[in-house]
């Protein structure tokens, strides 16, 4: 669909760099599922992760390393992303790119059910989390990040709208129930500053108070 507004943003603030680009073209011909996100939620993230001056960011959900790779640029030196994947051949895709983006250093792909990882991780303390996985789990995946992530720091998800699903009431399968209430705690917790930014999918966006 066209959309020259769209385009007047990414175009200005969103470019894709050479390796974005092949990513794209190479998870397309690899048979990745296109449901990375755009160029526009790249750029926000950058910008979020920058006004919480983050250093250590969580991932659930990390496909080809498309999010991943934008996440890490925006931290500084001594910043690193950890992602979580449950998909091996996920995951070993997205390390080759990520290498290609000299990230390696600071990008740290945990493989494995997400529950399982974000239990491992407990005890340390996140600046921001980017939720983006499978969304049956989500009010799990939110509890994590509560734990998770410091005050002042940011719980981030992908998909808030999914595709407008949420708001037909016709429609009923556990992902959209899951996306619906996932949206309904994130706007009424009063430990979380929250909005759902309309991107193509809709990112929902909360400070941790
Ligand atoms: N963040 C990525 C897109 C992620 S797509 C980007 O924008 O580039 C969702 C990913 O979550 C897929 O790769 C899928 O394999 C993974 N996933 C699904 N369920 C999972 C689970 N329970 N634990 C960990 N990863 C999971
Ligand atoms: C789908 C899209 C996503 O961005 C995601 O994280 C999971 C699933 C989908 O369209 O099925
Ligand atoms: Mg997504």
């Amino acid at each position: 669909m066209a959309d020259p507004i769209g385009d007047y943003i990414a175009g200005l603030f969103a470019r894709e760099d050479d390796v974005l680009l092949a990513l794209r073209e190479e998870a397309d011909r690899h048979g990745l599922p296109p449901i990375s996100i755009s160029p526009d939620e790249g750029r926000l993230l950058q910008v979020l992760l920058a006004a919480v001056g983050a250093r250590r960011v969580l991932e659930v959900g990390t496909l080809g390393g498309y999010s991943a790779i934008w996440m890490a640029r925006a931290l500084p030196d001594d910043g690193f992303l950890v992602t979580i994947e449950l998909d091996p051949g996920h995951a070993s895709f997205a390390r080759r790119f990520i290498a290609r983006a000299r990230l390696d250093a600071k990008v740290d792909i945990r493989v494995g059910r997400a529950l399982d990882v974000l239990a491992s991780l407990d005890g340390e303390q996140f600046d921001a989390m980017f939720i983006d996985a499978d969304k049956e789990p989500l009010s799990t995946y939110l509890e994590w990040g509560l734990r998770l992530v410091r005050r002042g720091g940011l719980i981030v998800a992908d998909n808030a709208l999914w595709g407008g699903k949420v708001l037909d009431e016709r429609i009923e399968d556990d992902a959209t129930r899951a996306i619906r209430a996932f949206n309904v705690r994130l706007a009424a917790d009063p430990r979380l500053v929250s909005i759902v930014v309309p991107t193509h999918d809709g990112v929902a966006v909360a400070v941790v108070r």
